[in-house]
């Protein structure tokens, strides 16, 4: 496995590998890799390419209040792990490497990117668009691999890829959960004991409201859902049902439903979510 640093070595190798007909499957993460991100390289490993993942904490994604200067790391496992599933490159830049001086130029989605985390991360989006492109960029990806447990980042890569014409197929991986059902995220280390056993009440409300959830259950559900959490001493985010593909108001006529919660257990905000199609 190949372990690339810098900006300039991985495009160069990047194009080397498409002129010799290769295929670049990419998985793009910010490590401190779990069995979530670790199905993502396996469903890269089976689109039979060059399995790239990247490893950069993008800082343009952080709001100012927010994580990024704890945001866990672990280069060394993540390697390994890597390497476990087959991996061809791990790309880990350093910030510089990706942004100059006075970078000034944004991916701005401006629909989906409203709603849900949208409304408390302003620029969370613009960060992850402009980094995600970037990645395409830098790695000439032909496919990329995402996990629908960041169901509303999945949408944003997709219409950003539809709207601009961007040659990179977009793969969405199922939420993977842990064995007490609790959606893996390299946040989850944040929580203590007791959070993480609070935190539960997340996926079991979610996984609970699941069997019955359709446009005229949607509301029920919310309430549901809203109510399960605060009990267990969560701080709700949003607990929100819409259709699955639009991120609009459920209508009688949805033909899938994303049932999304963002929640706060202590320091920690987790997300989550089910997806129902009928
Ligand atoms: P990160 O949170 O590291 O996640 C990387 C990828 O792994 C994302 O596509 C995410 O949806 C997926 N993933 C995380 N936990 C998962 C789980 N439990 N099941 C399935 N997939 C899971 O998402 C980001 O990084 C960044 O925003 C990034 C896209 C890399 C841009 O900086």
């Amino acid at each position: 496995m190949e372990i690339i640093r810098t900006s300039s070595e991985m495009q160069k190798r990047a194009l080397e590998l498409r002129a010799a007909g290769k295929k670049i499957v990419l998985v793009p993460t910010m490590g401190f890799l779990h069995a979530g991100h670790a199905s993502l390289i396996d469903i890269a490993r089976r689109e039979g390419g060059v399995v790239a993942v990247s490893i950069f904490v993008n800082p343009t994604q952080f709001g100012p209040n927010e994580d990024l200067d704890k945001y866990p790391r672990d280069f060394k496992h993540d390697c390994e792990l890597c390497a476990e599933h087959g991996a061809d490159i791990v790309f880990a830049p350093e910030p510089a490497e990706i942004y100059s001086p006075g970078h000034s130029t944004w991916v701005v989605e401006e629909k989906l990117s409203k709603g849900l985390c949208g409304r408390t991360r302003p620029i969370h989006f613009r960060g992850v668009a402009t980094v995600v492109t970037k990645l395409f960029n830098l790695t000439q990806a032909t496919v990329a691999v995402f996990g629908r447990k960041d169901a509303q980042q999945a949408l944003i890569i997709k219409r950003m890829v539809r709207d601009l014409n961007m040659p990179v197929r977009i793969v969405v991986a199922p939420l993977v959960r842990d064995a007490d059902k609790v959606a893996l995220s390299s946040r989850n280390r944040y929580l203590s004991e007791s959070e993480r056993i609070a935190a539960r009440s997340i996926s079991r409300a979610l996984l609970a409201a699941e069997p019955t959830l359709r446009p005229e259950t949607a509301a029920d559900a919310v309430a549901t859902v809203r109510a399960a959490i605060e009990a267990a001493g969560g701080k709700i985010d949003y607990v929100e049902a819409l259709s699955a593909d639009t991120l609009d108001p459920v209508t009688a006529g949805s033909r899938s439903i994303l049932l999304a919660v963002a929640a706060w257990f202590g320091p920690t905000r987790l997300i989550d979510n089910v997806l129902v199609e009928f």
